[in-house]
C-alpha cells in the first residue's frame, strides 16, 4: 500500500490519540499530519532536543489538544516512557534512521501503542550523501574519524540487508502486518545552511 493510501484511511478513524516521534521543528506534524486526522482527541509530540520542544511550544502552543515533550524515544527510563500514555496512532517522519539502537527504538514504540494501533514512519535509506560518506570513510586520512560511518546519515545506508534488518527489529518488538514501501525522493535545499541543518 502506498503512503498516501495508508494515511488517507486515518481520517475515518475515531478516538485517535496520536504520537509524533522526533517532531523537530513541528512543521511536518502541524502542517501535514494533523490535517490528516482532523478528529484527533489528543496528540503528543516528542523530540530528544530541548530546543526543538521549546521552539515548537512557542510557535504552535495554541494548537488544540497538542502537547510537546522532550524525550529520547530510546530511553530506558520506563517511568518517563509510561508517563506519555498509550497511543492509537504513532507517526514519525525522517527520524528513525538516525537511531543506532533500532531494537530499543521499536521496543519502546511498541510499548507506547494501544492494541491494534498503527505506526507510520518514513526513514531515509540511501542518498548520494551515503556514497560520499562511504568514500571518505575508506580514505586513510579520514577513516580514523569515521568509525561509525555506517550509521550516517542512515543506519540502513549502504546495506543490502536493510529490509530484513528493519523487518526483524519490528517483528521482534511485536509489530505485525508490516508494509515497507520504497520511494525515491529529491530534497531541494534552497541554501547550504538548510541542508547542513537537516544533516547535523
Ligand atoms: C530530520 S529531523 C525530522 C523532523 C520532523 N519529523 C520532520 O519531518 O521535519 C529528526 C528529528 O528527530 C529527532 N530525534 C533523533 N533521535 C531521536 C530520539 N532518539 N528521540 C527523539 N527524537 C529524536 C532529532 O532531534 C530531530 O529533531
Amino acid at each position: 500500500m502506498s503512503h498516501p493510501e495508508f494515511l488517507s484511511k486515518w481520517k475515518n478513524h475515531r478516538n485517535i490519540r496520536l504520537l509524533d516521534v522526533g517532531c523537530g521543528d513541528g512543521e511536518a506534524l502541524v502542517r501535514f499530519l494533523l490535517p490528516l486526522v482532523p478528529g484527533y482527541s489528543s496528540a503528543v509530540a516528542i523530540d530528544m532536543l530541548e530546543e526543538m520542544i521549546r521552539s515548537c511550544s512557542a510557535r504552535y502552543g495554541s494548537v488544540p489538544r497538542l502537547t510537546w515533550r522532550q524525550l529520547d524515544v530510546t530511553t530506558s527510563d520506563l517511568t518517563a516512557l509510561e508517563s506519555l500514555g498509550k497511543f492509537s496512532h504513532v507517526a514519525s517522519t525522517f527520524c528513525f534512521h538516525w537511531i543506532v539502537d533500532q531494537r530499543q527504538l521499536f521496543g519502546n514504540v511498541h510499548k507506547l501503542m494501544l492494541p491494534g494501533g498503527q505506526l507510520f514512519a518514513t526513514l531515509l535509506r540511501d542518498t548520494d550523501l551515503s556514497y560520499a560518506v562511504e568514500e571518505l570513510a575508506r580514505m586513510d586520512k579520514w577513516a580514523p574519524f569515521m568509525a561509525n560511518w555506517r550509521s550516517y546519515p542512515s543506519v540502513y545506508a549502504r546495506n543490502d540487508q536493510w529490509e530484513s534488518l528493519l523487518r526483524g527489529h519490528m517483528e521482534s518488538a511485536g509489530f505485525n502486518q508490516i508494509d515497507i514501501t520504497i520511494t525515491s525522493s529529491t530534497f531541494d535545499f534552497k541554501e547550504d545552511c538548510d541542508m547542513k541543518g537537516k544533516m547535523a
